[in-house]
């Protein structure tokens, strides 16, 4: 398959078209073939923002970047992301999110085992992240890579009892649950600890099913992860029906593996996708650089932004 985008004027007049086919397993996303990501200019940026919409995942390979040249990168294709936690910032780079259990220098780097659970990136904040960049720096011998479930498709084969459910109201979600203890955490009570990160990052509310800004798009947009459960509903029935919910989302037929090799990176739409980051075996090295991209639009079509849950 070849893809690209603009008028075809332009094209004409450019030597570089960006052409991308279905990812080897096919069931999401798309390869970019043949593509420096360091020639990126602004019509190309562009293009890779339409394909990330309309595609949900884009996979590019053999990309030998320097730190910077990867943050070029992401500042080609818009705002790069300063993670709200310092702990896991790249100690030169705070636009790179650092994933690893490998010391660096005889220093811990960042945070291991990041994103082990199916979630969208920063649906816990009224104004979540619209794209993320993952660059795997040192990839563990055997499988290793993120996994991928497309949430336009579970919302389109909900079954009708849930998708009655699911429009109209609006998901609850949270971050606290899944803070990582840090040094200064050491003497304080779990109590404490999620009081202090429960103020740093009060609850919010997003629509259930939300609009892709871009391309109309209808997608699911809740988590195991951060998803605690539905505002309109009474707590046992909410909790029941998020249950329900997210088993029919993770079903094994939905997911779509990813793998990583050096010199790729996966570019993604959190509006239309969540994402579960694959076990790492006992005693391997494994480093990856993540940047979160704001693209430029709304997070999603419905509403400006997400609201505190009173
Ligand atoms: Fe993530």
């Amino acid at each position: 398959m070849q893809r690209s985008s603009g008028d075809q004027e332009g094209e004409a007049a450019r030597a570089a078209v960006l052409e991308s086919r279905p990812t080897p397993n096919g069931s999401l996303g798309v390869e970019v073939l043949d593509f420096d990501v360091r020639e990126t200019d602004a019509e190309t940026a562009a293009e890779i923002r339409a394909l990330v919409h309309g595609e949900k995942l884009v996979v590019f390979h053999g990309q030998e970047l320097s730190t910077t040249e990867y943050i070029a990168f992401a500042a080609a294709l818009g705002q790069p992301q300063i993670y709200f936690q310092e702990n896991y910032h790249h100690p030169d780079h705070p636009e790179i999110f650092v994933s690893s259990n490998r010391p660096l220098n005889g220093e811990k780097v960042g945070v291991a085992g990041t994103g082990r659970y199916w979630h969208s990136d920063y649906q816990f904040f009224e104004e979540p992240l619209p794209m993320t960049m993952v660059s795997p720096q040192q990839v563990p011998s055997g499988r290793r890579g993120t996994n991928y479930i497309d949430m336009e498709a579970v919302n389109a084969a909900l079954p009708e009892g849930l998708r009655a459910l699911a429009e109209g109201t609006r998901a609850v979600h949270e971050a606290k649950w899944r803070y990582k203890i840090t040094p200064e955490d050491v003497d304080k009570s779990i109590t404490e600890i999620l009081e202090e990160f429960g103020a740093l990052t009060p609850t919010v509310t997003h629509p259930t099913v939300i609009t892709h800004p871009a391309t109309g798009a209808r997608c699911l947009y809740v988590s195991r992860g951060f998803t605690v459960g539905l505002a309109e509903l009474e707590r046992n029935e909410s909790l029941r029906v998020i249950g329900e919910l997210f088993d029919f989302i993770e079903r094994d037929e939905h997911v779509h593996f990813q793998p990583w090799e050096l010199g790729d990176i996966l570019l993604w739409d959190n509006r239309q996708v969540v994402h579960r980051a694959s076990e790492t075996p006992p005693g391997e090295p494994s480093v990856s650089y993540r940047i979160g991209v704001y693209d430029g639009l709304p997070f999603y079509a419905d509403e400006a932004r997400g609201r505190l849950y009173e």
